[in-house]
């Protein structure tokens, strides 16, 4: 290999908005080391919803990330910063990133790195990393949820699914989900969800009140949006909590604004990739100190689904697309 450049999936653009782009293994510069960064040679990365956005021009990276798709990495150091502490070479990291994942080397903030814990191997932390900081962000940051509490979480199938009932049951919290089939129902109940409710087949909004004897959830993790915002709003109790943090189920509505005013609810919206480096490194630390130990203890355990080699990435976004995977997809260099 030319050792000015590493091999990365680049998104071959027709140019027009919404294209399923196609996507090709190609030489491209390898990123330069800023005085706070470390360079990570990436050995397995994972796939997440929004790539398919963004092959598809829908999603672009905020402006001075990598234009390399992937939000997630874990492999090891091979260059540290003038200015950083503490990390050497050879050392095993994970973590998330605007962009680059998909890169054979990433530059990463050092402030943003996280050790892999021994018990966790390559494709472990890969498929950990954007989808336990998203639950742990958006259930513990956000809607500051408290033990005892009731979430309901739409999917509980997906890699955001799978870890945020684990994080959420280990906080004593009790967990209703959504999905699409049974057998991941079943899958769910196995993770520690308390209930689940075929969304297909059955209301969601009524199965929620029949389960809660009428007095609904304290948070709802949502990345549904409009299709479900007014039965939201219903089943929420006083002074509950909607994270917004997708829009599959459509991006306009409109509502009844009393019942917002009445309940006293509070509607969040958050993106992880669009953090700025010091909110990102702060989300870091908390991170490393509440969810580390869950996932080194083996208390929570990120779920693969399924790992592809990184020339069988088509094959990934297809199959993610497809929706029968329970958990993470990974891909490996
Ligand atoms: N804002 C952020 O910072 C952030 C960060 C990470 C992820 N996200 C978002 O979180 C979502 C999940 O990401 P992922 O990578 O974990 O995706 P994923 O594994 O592909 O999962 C998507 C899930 O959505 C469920 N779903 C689709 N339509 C539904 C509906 N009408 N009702 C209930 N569930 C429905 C599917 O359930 P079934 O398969 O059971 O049908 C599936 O489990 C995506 O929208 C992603 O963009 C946001």
């Amino acid at each position: 290999m030319n050792k000015q450049r590493m091999p990365a999936v680049v998104v071959r653009e027709t140019g027009k908005k919404g294209d399923w782009n196609e996507l090709s293994i190609e030489e491209v510069p390898l990123p330069q080391v800023k005085q706070d960064e470390v360079i990570v040679q990436v050995h397995a990365c994972s796939v997440n919803r929004a790539d398919l956005l963004q092959r598809r021009g829908l999603y672009p990276p905020p402006l001075g990330a990598s234009s390399i798709m992937g939000l997630d990495f874990a492999g090891t150091i091979t260059e540290v910063g003038s200015n950083v502490e503490g990390w050497e070479p050879w050392a095993k990291v994970f973590g998330i990133t605007a962009g680059g994942g998909y890169g054979r080397y990433v530059a990463v903030p050092a402030a943003h790195l996280v050790p892999i814990p021994a018990n966790l191997s390559f494709v472990d932390a890969a498929a950990a990393a954007e989808v336990f900081f998203t639950a742990f962000l958006n259930i513990f940051l956000e809607a500051m949820i408290e033990s005892g509490e009731t979430l309901l979480i739409h999917g509980g199938g997906s890699g955001v699914g799978t870890a945020a009932i684990q994080l959420a049951r280990a906080a004593a919290v009790r967990v209703i989900v959504t999905a699409g089939s049974e057998d991941k129902l079943q899958r769910c109940l196995e993770l520690g969800a308390a209930h689940g409710i075929n969304y297909k087949e059955q209301d969601f909004a009524a199965e929620v009140l029949e389960l809660t004897e009428g007095r609904g959830v304290d948070v709802i993790l949502d990345w549904i949006g409009a299709s479900y915002l007014e039965k939201h709003l219903r089943i929420l109790k006083t002074r509950g909590r909607l994270v917004l943090i997708g829009l599959m189920g459509g991006t306009r509505t409109e509502i009844q604004l009393p019942v917002v005013l009445t309940k006293r609810l509070r509607i969040i919206g958050s993106v992880l990739r669009s953090q700025s480096d010091k909110e990102k490194a702060a989300l870091v630390r908390a991170f490393t100190d509440w969810v580390l130990p869950l996932l080194e203890s083996g208390k929570v355990r990120p779920v693969v689904d399924r790992v592809f080699p990184i020339d069988k990435v088509e094959e990934a976004h297809q199959y993610m697309l497809a929706g029968e995977h329970f958990g993470k997809l990974v891909l490996t260099w």
